[in-house]
Protein backbone atom coordinates (compact mmCIF):
# COMPACT_ATOMS: atom_id res chain seq x y z
CA UNK A 1 0.00 0.00 0.00
CA UNK A 2 1.18 3.67 -1.21
CA UNK A 3 2.03 6.06 2.39
CA UNK A 4 2.72 9.33 2.07
CA UNK A 5 6.36 10.17 2.39
CA UNK A 6 6.00 12.00 5.97
CA UNK A 7 4.51 8.50 7.05
CA UNK A 8 7.07 6.77 9.64
CA UNK A 9 9.21 3.93 8.59
CA UNK A 10 8.35 1.18 11.71
CA UNK A 11 11.05 -0.91 10.74
CA UNK A 12 13.85 1.66 10.61
CA UNK A 13 12.63 2.58 13.91
CA UNK A 14 12.10 -1.12 15.06
CA UNK A 15 15.87 -1.50 17.10
CA UNK A 16 18.86 -2.62 14.43
CA UNK A 17 19.70 -5.14 17.20
CA UNK A 18 16.01 -7.08 16.46
CA UNK A 19 16.27 -7.30 12.84
CA UNK A 20 19.64 -9.23 13.19
CA UNK A 21 19.17 -13.03 13.36
CA UNK A 22 22.34 -13.48 15.75
CA UNK A 23 20.73 -11.24 17.99
CA UNK A 24 17.29 -12.66 17.98
CA UNK A 25 18.74 -15.95 18.73
CA UNK A 26 19.86 -14.91 22.42
CA UNK A 27 16.83 -13.13 22.37
CA UNK A 28 14.68 -15.40 25.28
CA UNK A 29 17.89 -15.90 27.54
CA UNK A 30 18.49 -12.05 27.49
CA UNK A 31 15.12 -11.00 28.23
CA UNK A 32 13.67 -14.20 30.18
CA UNK A 33 9.77 -13.11 29.87
CA UNK A 34 7.28 -14.83 32.06
CA UNK A 35 3.96 -14.97 30.55
CA UNK A 36 2.44 -16.62 33.75
CA UNK A 37 1.26 -13.24 35.56
CA UNK A 38 -0.01 -11.41 32.16
CA UNK A 39 -2.49 -14.77 31.25
CA UNK A 40 -3.65 -14.58 34.59
CA UNK A 41 -4.59 -11.19 34.73
CA UNK A 42 -6.30 -11.83 31.46
CA UNK A 43 -7.70 -14.56 32.63
CA UNK A 44 -9.92 -12.80 35.23
CA UNK A 45 -10.50 -10.21 32.20
CA UNK A 46 -12.67 -12.45 30.15
CA UNK A 47 -9.21 -14.52 28.25
CA UNK A 48 -11.26 -17.30 27.29
CA UNK A 49 -10.80 -20.32 24.59
CA UNK A 50 -12.98 -18.20 21.99
CA UNK A 51 -10.73 -15.53 22.55
CA UNK A 52 -8.73 -13.54 19.60
CA UNK A 53 -5.56 -12.07 21.10
CA UNK A 54 -3.91 -9.56 18.78
CA UNK A 55 0.18 -9.31 20.28
CA UNK A 56 1.71 -6.14 18.70
CA UNK A 57 5.99 -6.03 18.84
CA UNK A 58 5.61 -9.75 19.26
CA UNK A 59 9.09 -10.15 19.29
CA UNK A 60 10.16 -14.09 19.43
CA UNK A 61 6.55 -14.78 20.79
CA UNK A 62 7.11 -15.95 24.49
CA UNK A 63 3.76 -14.70 25.77
CA UNK A 64 1.82 -15.30 22.20
CA UNK A 65 2.82 -18.76 22.21
CA UNK A 66 1.88 -19.53 25.57
CA UNK A 67 -1.43 -17.39 24.72
CA UNK A 68 -2.42 -19.82 22.30
CA UNK A 69 -2.93 -22.78 24.05
CA UNK A 70 -5.73 -20.31 25.94
CA UNK A 71 -7.16 -19.10 22.81
CA UNK A 72 -9.22 -19.37 19.67
CA UNK A 73 -7.08 -17.59 17.68
CA UNK A 74 -3.53 -15.43 18.20
CA UNK A 75 -2.21 -13.27 15.70
CA UNK A 76 1.67 -11.96 17.03
CA UNK A 77 2.40 -9.08 14.80
CA UNK A 78 6.15 -8.00 14.45
CA UNK A 79 8.23 -5.47 12.05
CA UNK A 80 11.20 -7.73 12.16
CA UNK A 81 11.41 -10.93 9.97
CA UNK A 82 14.24 -12.41 12.47
CA UNK A 83 11.74 -12.56 14.98
CA UNK A 84 9.06 -14.03 13.22
CA UNK A 85 10.97 -16.71 12.28
CA UNK A 86 11.90 -17.64 15.16
CA UNK A 87 8.28 -17.29 16.69
CA UNK A 88 6.70 -19.47 13.42
CA UNK A 89 9.78 -21.97 14.09
CA UNK A 90 8.35 -22.36 17.77
CA UNK A 91 4.67 -22.41 16.88
CA UNK A 92 5.60 -25.21 14.40
CA UNK A 93 7.82 -27.56 17.13
CA UNK A 94 4.57 -27.26 19.67
CA UNK A 95 2.11 -27.80 16.90
CA UNK A 96 0.27 -24.94 17.52
CA UNK A 97 -2.45 -24.47 14.50
CA UNK A 98 -3.87 -21.32 16.13
CA UNK A 99 -1.18 -18.90 15.81
CA UNK A 100 -0.61 -16.45 12.73
CA UNK A 101 2.63 -14.62 12.84
CA UNK A 102 2.14 -11.05 10.52
CA UNK A 103 4.74 -9.18 9.73
CA UNK A 104 3.40 -5.61 10.10
CA UNK A 105 3.56 -2.98 13.05
CA UNK A 106 1.52 -0.64 15.02
CA UNK A 107 0.98 1.87 12.05
CA UNK A 108 0.70 -0.93 9.59
CA UNK A 109 -1.10 -3.82 10.97
CA UNK A 110 -3.96 -4.44 9.01
CA UNK A 111 -6.25 -6.78 11.32
CA UNK A 112 -8.43 -9.49 9.21
CA UNK A 113 -11.95 -11.32 10.69
CA UNK A 114 -13.27 -10.89 14.20
CA UNK A 115 -12.24 -8.04 15.89
CA UNK A 116 -10.02 -9.10 18.65
CA UNK A 117 -11.33 -8.90 22.49
CA UNK A 118 -7.46 -8.64 23.54
CA UNK A 119 -4.60 -6.58 22.58
CA UNK A 120 -1.29 -7.15 24.15
CA UNK A 121 1.79 -5.18 23.45
CA UNK A 122 5.16 -5.33 26.15
CA UNK A 123 7.88 -3.68 25.38
CA UNK A 124 7.27 -2.19 21.98
CA UNK A 125 5.20 0.81 21.57
CA UNK A 126 8.33 2.86 22.87
CA UNK A 127 9.87 2.59 19.52
CA UNK A 128 7.67 5.24 18.13
CA UNK A 129 7.68 8.86 18.81
CA UNK A 130 4.66 10.38 20.77
CA UNK A 131 2.88 11.65 18.05
CA UNK A 132 2.92 7.70 16.14
CA UNK A 133 2.23 6.37 19.79
CA UNK A 134 -0.89 8.20 19.56
CA UNK A 135 -1.57 7.31 15.93
CA UNK A 136 -0.90 3.73 17.04
CA UNK A 137 -3.25 3.58 19.64
CA UNK A 138 -6.33 4.81 18.17
CA UNK A 139 -5.59 2.04 15.72
CA UNK A 140 -5.09 -0.53 18.95
CA UNK A 141 -8.98 0.47 19.30
CA UNK A 142 -9.73 -0.05 15.94
CA UNK A 143 -8.43 -3.63 16.29
CA UNK A 144 -10.73 -4.42 19.84
CA UNK A 145 -14.25 -5.34 19.85
CA UNK A 146 -16.22 -2.69 22.09
CA UNK A 147 -15.40 -3.34 26.11
CA UNK A 148 -12.15 -5.25 24.65
CA UNK A 149 -8.68 -4.64 26.51
CA UNK A 150 -5.63 -3.48 26.31
CA UNK A 151 -2.65 -5.07 28.31
CA UNK A 152 0.09 -2.76 27.37
CA UNK A 153 3.74 -3.48 29.48
CA UNK A 154 6.69 -1.14 28.43
CA UNK A 155 9.48 1.08 29.49
CA UNK A 156 7.69 4.16 30.92
CA UNK A 157 9.20 7.16 33.03
CA UNK A 158 6.95 7.25 36.16
CA UNK A 159 7.76 10.70 37.71
CA UNK A 160 7.97 14.29 36.28
CA UNK A 161 10.81 15.26 34.55
CA UNK A 162 12.69 17.34 37.27
CA UNK A 163 13.24 13.88 39.14
CA UNK A 164 14.18 12.40 36.08
CA UNK A 165 18.00 11.62 37.35
CA UNK A 166 17.12 10.36 40.45
CA UNK A 167 14.95 7.74 38.44
CA UNK A 168 17.02 6.88 35.64
CA UNK A 169 20.69 6.59 37.42
CA UNK A 170 20.06 3.73 39.72
CA UNK A 171 18.33 2.05 37.01
CA UNK A 172 21.30 1.97 34.70
CA UNK A 173 23.70 1.13 37.89
CA UNK A 174 21.77 -1.70 38.51
CA UNK A 175 22.34 -3.09 34.43
CA UNK A 176 23.54 -6.60 33.75
CA UNK A 177 27.05 -6.89 34.37
CA UNK A 178 26.94 -8.63 30.51
CA UNK A 179 25.22 -8.86 27.98
CA UNK A 180 23.85 -12.08 27.24
CA UNK A 181 22.03 -11.97 31.35
CA UNK A 182 20.12 -9.11 30.39
CA UNK A 183 20.67 -4.76 29.75
CA UNK A 184 23.62 -3.58 30.66
CA UNK A 185 23.91 -0.20 31.61
CA UNK A 186 25.24 0.66 28.01
CA UNK A 187 22.74 -0.56 26.40
CA UNK A 188 20.06 1.08 28.74
CA UNK A 189 21.85 4.52 28.42
CA UNK A 190 21.37 3.75 24.90
CA UNK A 191 17.88 3.13 25.24
CA UNK A 192 17.09 6.43 27.12
CA UNK A 193 19.01 8.17 24.40
CA UNK A 194 17.55 7.06 21.60
CA UNK A 195 14.72 5.31 21.56
CA UNK A 196 11.19 6.86 22.74
CA UNK A 197 9.86 5.86 26.19
CA UNK A 198 7.28 8.11 27.24
CA UNK A 199 6.43 10.34 30.91
CA UNK A 200 3.63 8.14 32.21
CA UNK A 201 1.39 11.34 32.33
CA UNK A 202 1.61 11.84 28.60
CA UNK A 203 0.73 8.07 27.85
CA UNK A 204 -1.94 8.09 29.88
CA UNK A 205 -3.32 10.97 28.13
CA UNK A 206 -2.67 9.09 24.82
CA UNK A 207 -4.26 6.23 26.11
CA UNK A 208 -7.61 8.22 27.21
CA UNK A 209 -7.48 9.92 24.30
CA UNK A 210 -7.75 6.60 22.08
CA UNK A 211 -10.92 6.21 23.99
CA UNK A 212 -9.56 3.64 26.40
CA UNK A 213 -10.39 3.51 30.14
CA UNK A 214 -7.25 2.73 32.31
CA UNK A 215 -8.77 0.24 34.72
CA UNK A 216 -5.41 -0.39 36.11
CA UNK A 217 -1.98 1.30 36.45
CA UNK A 218 0.81 -0.33 37.50
CA UNK A 219 4.67 1.17 37.93
CA UNK A 220 7.30 -0.56 39.40
CA UNK A 221 9.60 0.05 42.81
CA UNK A 222 12.39 1.36 40.11
CA UNK A 223 9.51 3.93 37.84
CA UNK A 224 10.73 2.77 35.08
CA UNK A 225 8.61 -0.22 34.20
CA UNK A 226 4.58 -0.20 33.82
CA UNK A 227 1.69 -2.27 33.06
CA UNK A 228 -1.82 -0.52 32.16
CA UNK A 229 -5.31 -2.47 31.94
CA UNK A 230 -7.27 -0.57 29.72
CA UNK A 231 -10.53 -1.28 28.72
CA UNK A 232 -12.03 -0.20 25.12
CA UNK A 233 -14.90 2.80 25.99
C1 LIG B 1 12.13 -5.50 23.21
S1 LIG B 1 11.33 -6.43 21.96
C2 LIG B 1 9.91 -7.05 22.86
C3 LIG B 1 9.39 -8.31 22.23
C4 LIG B 1 8.32 -9.03 23.04
N1 LIG B 1 7.09 -8.27 23.11
C5 LIG B 1 8.83 -9.33 24.43
O1 LIG B 1 8.23 -8.87 25.40
O2 LIG B 1 9.82 -10.06 24.53
C6 LIG B 1 10.59 -5.18 20.94
C7 LIG B 1 9.92 -5.77 19.73
O3 LIG B 1 9.15 -4.74 19.09
C8 LIG B 1 9.29 -4.88 17.70
N2 LIG B 1 8.93 -3.59 17.12
C9 LIG B 1 9.67 -2.48 17.01
N3 LIG B 1 8.97 -1.49 16.45
C10 LIG B 1 7.73 -2.00 16.17
C11 LIG B 1 6.55 -1.48 15.58
N4 LIG B 1 6.48 -0.22 15.15
N5 LIG B 1 5.47 -2.27 15.46
C12 LIG B 1 5.53 -3.57 15.93
N6 LIG B 1 6.63 -4.11 16.49
C13 LIG B 1 7.71 -3.34 16.62
C14 LIG B 1 10.74 -5.30 17.52
O4 LIG B 1 10.98 -5.89 16.27
C15 LIG B 1 10.90 -6.27 18.67
O5 LIG B 1 10.55 -7.58 18.30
Amino acid sequence: MDRPAWFLDEVAHAGDEHLDPAYVATYNDKAHVDPTEDLALLRTQGLNERSILVDLGAGSGTFALAAAALCRRVVAVDVSPAMLTTLRAQAAARGLGNIEGVQGGFLTYAHQGDPADVVYSRHALHHLPDFWKAIALVRVSSILRPGGVLRLRDLVYACEPCDIERVIEPWLAAGAARPEDGWTRQELETHVREEYSPFSWALEAMLEHAGFQIQQAEYDASRIYAAYTCVKG
